[in-house]
């Protein structure tokens, strides 16, 4: 059959009181540092937006001491300076024809809003990163159906099911500061969690105010209401 869609999942951030649950997108980040950093960049994310996620300024200020990017220097030529807290996190490939070339042709995606952009948004990038089966398990009819080859990854929520990105995740990948378990699902949601967060850092913000709006709308409807019955009310 055609490809799967991803199973739907409870997520702390969903719902009009919906917020991000800060332990689990810091256990994220390290995800995205230690593995998806290597190949997928996150260009509208700065260094400094992590004290949102409950990193310190000093923290931050350790994680970018060894960093070092391209910039211009007074003359306008190319020069490699000290990472600033301002500074977006660096890409790991200078452009997208380098990044295409190091992965089979396929460049990968930026990641600050594909939660946002894809259809199924962070069930999607679960199901993606959880969602793997091995040549070996395949049936002979998706074998032939998808002309899958050895080397193939195939995917039961990619869109056609083969994928240029091998499973990037499995159990064990990293070791959570934070002493956590890693087994493959907690790392798939947590670095859902931290993607979720990137591609919406106002997210509560947005929410708080709707939840002030509507609040306001009810009293100004009572006191209306209120006037109402006075204005019209008989006078004897
Ligand atoms: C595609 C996430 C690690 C290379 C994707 C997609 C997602 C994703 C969600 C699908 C995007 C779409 O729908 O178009 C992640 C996450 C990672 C990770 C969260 C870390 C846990 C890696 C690594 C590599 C890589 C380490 C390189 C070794 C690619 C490539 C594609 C891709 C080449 C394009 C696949 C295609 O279009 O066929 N990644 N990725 N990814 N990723 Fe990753």
């Amino acid at each position: 059959g055609g490809t799967e869609q991803p199973p739907a999942r409870k997520w702390h951030f969903q719902g009009p009181f919906g917020t991000y649950d800060r332990a689990a997108a810091q256990r994220g980040f390290q995800v995205y540092q230690e593995v998806c950093a290597a190949c997928h960049s996150l260009s509208l994310v700065a260094y400094r937006n992590l004290t949102d996620l409950g990193l310190t300024e000093n923290q931050v200020k350790g994680l970018i001491k060894d960093i070092s990017v391209p910039d211009l220097n007074d003359d306008g030529a190319p020069v490699d300076r000290p990472a600033r807290p301002s500074d977006r996190f660096k890409k790991p490939f200078p452009n997208l024809a380098a990044a295409a070339a190091a992965n089979n042709g396929k460049a990968p995606p930026d990641l600050s809003v594909i939660v946002k952009a894809r259809q199924y948004g962070p069930d999607f990038i679960y199901g993606i990163l959880t969602g793997y089966v091995p040549y070996d398990k395949l049936t002979p009819e998706q074998i032939k159906e998808f002309d899958v080859k050895k080397d193939d990854n195939f995917n039961k929520y990619f869109p056609g099911h083969k994928i240029a990105m091998a499973p990037p995740l499995s159990d064990d990948k990293v070791t959570y500061a934070d002493g956590t378990k890693a087994t493959l699902d907690q790392e798939a949601a947590d670095v859902t969690e931290f993607l979720a967060w990137a591609s919406e850092p106002h997210m509560e913000d947005r929410k708080r105010t709707g939840v002030r709006v509507i609040l306001f709308l009810l009293a100004l409807a009572g006191l209306m209401y209120a006037v109402k019955r006075m204005v019209w009310a008989d006078k004897h």
